[in-house]
């Protein structure tokens, strides 16, 4: 296989030395080794050892986290602050414009060269806000960069932190910080829209200044390996100095026509779609709205066919489920 994927798949790695999957990554390590490839080798190794140990370290530090949230659970009815992702749940079927994707693209380029951007002195995007209308994206987009560059994904819900115990929350988020401070992983901050509506929020306003504050601080002081990315779909009232300190701002937007086709085709694979359904006069038709709703538009219409025991998705399958989806965003 090619060094660099090899390499590659070794830094998506993580677990603890007992996982089967570092069990056989050890053994590639040392089949290398036999066929003479020592650099290679002795380079794996440092990447596997540095992974299984700062991942267990991590899991440590996060239980702490995760106990404080779970005994409030059954007390306050509050959530964990931090959740983590498995690799094999990433959703990464992504489908953009040319535009965005490049962007994204961009993105993983220069953190897979981080390395060689340091040479020059200079740093890959780390921190980046993606912002936009709803279901196009936003946290899919967090996930799909940490399944392209093979980092573990941990997402922060705001609304988790501000519904518990304001002060202890902080120290948590202080905790959390910390504690990726040498581990290598894409952090999401979703729902970052709180940080935007604190102005108005109906709490304590100490309280709540306090949150901003210390998020503001976090964001400024931020300087782990890995990627932290903001998400919310209210741009316009978040203020110049939250945008100061991101990396990269991406507006991630509704489909275009190409996007709507595509979605449709992906959606529609395992199905049989009748020669009367135009899926191009489809995507004209679609137009407004979000990528959710043509993805569970064409998902509700493959159900419609299997239903009827037509197995085949005909022009009334997909008018009837488009009626409805219209009719719920005009009662919107
Ligand atoms: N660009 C896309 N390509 C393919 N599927 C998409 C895309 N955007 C959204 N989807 C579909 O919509 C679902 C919701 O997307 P996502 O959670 O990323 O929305 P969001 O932008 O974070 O919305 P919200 O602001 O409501 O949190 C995804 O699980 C996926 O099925
Ligand atoms: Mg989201």
């Amino acid at each position: 296989m090619n060094k660099d994927i090899l390499k590659r798949l070794f830094r998506s790695i993580d677990g603890k030395p007992d996982d089967d999957i570092v069990k056989v990554a050890y053994d590639i390590v040392k089949d290398e080794e036999n066929k003479g490839h020592h650099l290679l080798s002795k380079q794996l190794k440092a990447i596997l050892d540095q992974n299984v140990t700062t991942s267990k370290k991590l899991d440590n530090q996060l239980k702490d986290i995760f106990s404080i949230s779970n005994n409030r659970l059954s007390k306050s009815k509050s959530f964990p602050l931090a959740v983590q992702i498995p690799r094999e749940e990433l959703r990464h079927h992504m489908v953009l414009s040319d535009d965005i994707e490049n962007k994204f693209l961009l993105i993983e380029k220069e953190y897979v060269a981080r390395e060689r951007l340091a040479h020059f002195g200079l740093k890959p995007k780390q921190k980046i806000l993606f912002y936009g209308p709803s279901g196009c994206g936003k946290s899919m987009g967090a996930e799909r960069l940490a399944w392209n560059i093979g980092l573990p994904f941990y997402k922060v819900r705001f609304e988790a932190v501000i519904s518990s115990f304001l002060g202890e929350s902080l120290s948590n988020l202080k905790k959390l910080f910390d504690s990726i401070n040498d581990f290598p992983c894409v952090l999401l901050l979703d729902e970052f829209d709180i940080i935007a509506k604190s102005r108005n929020y109906g709490q304590d306003v100490g309280e709540m200044h306090r949150l901003v504050n210390m998020v503001l601080f976090l964001l400024e002081e931020y300087k782990a390996p890995g990627l932290l990315i903001a998400t919310t779909n209210l741009e316009t009232s978040l203020d110049k100095a939250v945008f100061r300190r991101f990396d990269e701002v991406l507006e991630v937007k509704k489909p275009e026509e190409k996007e709507i086709y595509t979605l449709l085709k992906m959606t529609l694979s395992a199905t049989k779609v009748s020669k009367e359904v135009n899926l191009k006069d489809y995507s004209k038709k679609l137009l407004g709205f979000s990528s959710a709703e043509i993805v569970k538009i064409a998902e509700n219409a493959s159900k419609l066919s299997v239903i009827n025991n037509i197995e085949i998705i005909n022009k009334i399958h997909l008018d009837t489920i488009i009626k409805e989806f219209a009719r719920f965003n005009n009662n919107q």
